[in-house]
């Protein structure tokens, strides 16, 4: 595609839902480096246009809320997004096609040199596929496409996010990669070699990045959760708690398993405060299948429940909050993708309830285990989790540099290939070694 004359790089970058903020903030964030790096090493403003990214930001509108979406942009620093397709709830096939009515709109008057997605949401998926059938001139020129986050597989396809992932990554033309189990993934399915980048994890870059500032969060002392030794090499003193996510559909929407799930939790309640901040969905789901009981009211005092136990339940909390409540835990207990990596860095002993995961470093290196949803089998994974030491290690490029990488990677792309003509999809088979691997 054609830029006018003196003008740089165009980088369109999407977010949509909740995940999604932390892992574009460290690409946005390599941008502004990269172009202050750019206007220092200039004669003027003319020579520094040239090399100058500009930079669009796009919110679909998947997560709306403040508590799932505007207090995200606070905490991360992020730019008002340019542009908001205000797209709101739905079936899987109503938001992710109002999301390609309307991203095709902004495809054609932004015409963008390059389209980032990041994880796998109906938002990634979504303005992937529509970038890939663009045509911007009668020769087919379209954008880039950028997936962060490539190549992860849980090989189950009844969950909508490896579906979205599996699409994403077979339209896109780059694919950064978090850890080597995508590698193998991408290799195994036929992809070229040279669209590999394994190049770390941007959500740990933000992870790295402030967690010191997580430390001013307020959030323990509001949830009554101060006071005696320190934990975790922070500065706070916290007393022993655990901390608990669930929003999967396959865990929340069905009563037996939700409910299953909750009796795994009761002797981990009756241990220690376990605080259960509540994604929509889930609150949805407990007024539904009257599971009150066992979680008690909004509030900030530990209710206990007919078993003696405490659950400190709360609304969804920002980036901060969470990150601090993270760091201080004994325990945590998740069936977030995100939250199995950040344990891992962190050191926190994490109980994965899910029957798999597309994030196999977190067992291997990490802090991580894969309980499955039965009762009896989440218990003993609790039991043995809160006698764990210490992880392995911290897995290879989660080193704070992947947004670096990843904005180096399309400035050098750019600037070799002015001109790029989608080619179809390659059958190459990798060599074993042949990855582009920085
Ligand atoms: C989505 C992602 C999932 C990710 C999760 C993080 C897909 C397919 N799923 O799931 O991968 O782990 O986000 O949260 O993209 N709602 C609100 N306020 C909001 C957003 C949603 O109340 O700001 C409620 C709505 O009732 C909605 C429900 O939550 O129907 C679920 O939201 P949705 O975006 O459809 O899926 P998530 O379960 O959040």
């Amino acid at each position: 595609m054609q830029r006018p004359e003196g003008e740089g790089m165009k980088i369109l970058t999407v977010v949509g839902a909740r995940p999604n903020f932390m892992k574009a903030a460290p690409i946005i964030a390599a941008i502004n480096a990269h172009n202050e790096g750019i206007v220092a090493k200039s004669a003027g403003p003319q020579e520094a246009r040239i090399g100058i990214i500009r930079h669009i930001l796009v919110h679909t509108g998947q997560h709306y809320d403040e508590v799932m979406s505007g207090s995200f942009f606070n905490d991360l620093n992020l730019p008002k997004p340019d542009i908001h397709l205000g797209v709101g709830s739905g079936s899987h096939a109503s938001q992710t096609s109002e999301i390609m009515k309307k991203f095709e709109e902004v495809l054609l008057s932004e015409r963008p040199d390059v389209v980032v997605v990041v994880g796998d949401v109906n938002s990634t998926l979504a303005c992937a596929l529509d970038t890939s059938k663009i045509s911007f001139d009668s020769d087919g020129s379209r954008p880039l496409i950028a997936h962060v986050e490539a190549g992860l597989r849980s090989f189950d396809s009844s969950m909508p996010e490896e579906v979205n992932r599996i699409v994403t990554d077979h339209v896109s033309d780059l694919l950064f990669v978090t850890e080597e189990s995508g590698l193998r993934n991408l290799r195994n399915e036929g992809l070229s070699a040279d669209k590999i980048h394994f190049v770390g994890n941007t959500m740990i870059d933000s992870l790295l990045h402030f967690r010191e500032k997580a430390e001013a969060s307020t959030i323990l002392e509001k949830l009554g959760l101060t006071g005696q030794a320190g934990t975790n090499g922070g500065a706070k003193s916290a007393t022993r708690y655990a901390l608990l996510t669930l929003h999967r559909p396959s865990n929340v929407d069905n009563r037996d398993v939700f409910g299953n799930i909750i009796a795994g939790l009761e002797e981990l309640a009756a241990d220690c405060p376990v605080v259960f901040p509540v994604h929509p969905r889930t609150q949805r789901r407990i007024r539904e299948f009257g599971f009150e009981f066992s979680f008690g009211t909004n509030g900030t005092q530990p209710p206990t429940n007919s078993h003696g136990s405490a659950m400190i339940v709360t609304d969804p909390l920002g980036y901060l909050d969470f990150l601090c409540l993270m760091k201080h835990a004994k325990l945590v207990v998740t069936d977030s993708g995100g939250i199995q990596e950040e344990t891992t860095i962190l050191g926190i002993p994490c109980v994965t309830v899910r029957e798999n995961t597309e994030r196999p470093v977190t067992v291997n290196s990490g802090t991580n285990t894969i309980a499955g949803t039965k009762t009896d089998a989440i218990k003993n994974a609790i039991r043995r989790q809160l006698d764990l030491k210490t992880g392995n290690g911290v897995p290879k490029n989660w080193d704070g540099r992947a947004g670096a990488r990843i904005i180096d990677i399309l400035v050098r792309r750019h600037y070799d290939v002015a001109s790029f003509r989608p080619s179809p999809i390659s059958n190459n088979v990798l060599l074993e070694d042949g990855c582009a691997c920085r």
